[in-house]
């Protein structure tokens, strides 16, 4: 292996500790409430890492578990409900969400100003236009590994693999705000390959396990790899074929360790702005 490692469970862990100081020296207590509907496994372990997260913070942390067969507007009642509160600062609702509900329909209901994943149409928007306020909290995790490990951005041509509205969308916009070229490609893009190769700096964010191969990277790239896959056998793995690719790359992130606990860690951030913004 020639690439250095990104050691997001560190850098997570320091900014985790960062935040638990700055939320004692506060008047109140951020508030957090993560609504789970069903028992998804993947879920499940999820939500209570962020309510153990967001609890060791000093964050008041509470998770509202809905049975799997509540309906569209059961789960509209509860965001209203949530939304209406004013000691509440920040909702989570938990995705997939069952098929009988429209994700979109339940975003779209949140109050903006708690909508700490930065999921509703209108922190979206005002993302898009460069205005960034409410942020989802993987990309902006790749943002801060990247900017931790000196990654030079201005100018630099970035490929997003992936046009989720959760990771590769939103980052490409940070990518964009950060003045790199922003090429984001996805299960269409003719030739992925080419292009990943063109690449300084790659993020993966497609959930097919060891997609990207060694040969797709260009020597010296920073490859952050958002994917956590499950193999058959029972091993997780990202998105990229990670041997292959640290024979390669200048910088990546290991699966585990790398991109997951960041998201965790902006999502506390997130509260906090959210309850500083809302209380200001
Ligand atoms: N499911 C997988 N990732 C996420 C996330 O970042 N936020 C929410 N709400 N659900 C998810």
């Amino acid at each position: 292996m020639t690439a250095r490692l990104i050691d997001g469970k560190a850098v997570a862990a320091a900014r985790r500790a960062a935040l638990a100081e700055r939320v004692a020296a506060l008047p109140f207590r951020p508030a957090l409430r993560v609504v789970r509907v069903g028992e998804d496994p993947a879920s499940v372990v999820y939500v209570r890492n962020k309510d153990r997260a967001a609890q060791a913070a000093g964050l008041d942390s509470a998770t509202i578990v809905l049975p799997e067969a509540t309906t569209e507007a059961g789960l509209l009642a509860t965001v209203a409900a949530l939304n209406d509160d004013p000691a509440v600062d920040g909702i989570l609702v938990q995705l997939p969400l069952p098929p009988h509900i429209r994700a979109e329909a339940v975003i779209a209901a949140l109050d903006p100003a708690k909508d700490v994943d930065g999921f509703h149409p209108l922190n979206a928007g005002l993302l898009a236009m460069g205005r960034p306020a409410l942020v989802p909290c993987t990309p902006q995790g790749v943002m801060i590994l990247l900017r931790e490990t000196g990654t030079p951005l201005a100018g630099a041509r970035a490929v997003v693999l992936g046009r989720s509205q959760i990771v590769g969308r939103p980052m490409a916009q940070l990518l964009l705000g950060a003045d790199c070229t922003v090429t984001l490609a996805h299960s269409r893009t003719r030739d992925l390959a080419a292009e990943c190769r063109r690449a300084d700096i790659l993020v993966a964010a497609v959930g097919r396990a060891e997609m990207v191969r060694g040969d797709w990277i260009a020597p010296g790239a920073t490859v952050i790899d958002v994917g956590i896959n499950r193999l058959p056998d029972g091993r997780l793995v990202g998105d990229v074929a990670f041997a292959e690719a640290a024979a390669v790359a200048g910088a990546i992130t290991p699966v585990p360790g790398g991109v997951g606990p960041m998201t965790i860690a902006c999502l506390l951030e997130n509260t906090v702005a959210a309850a500083l913004a809302r209380r200001a």
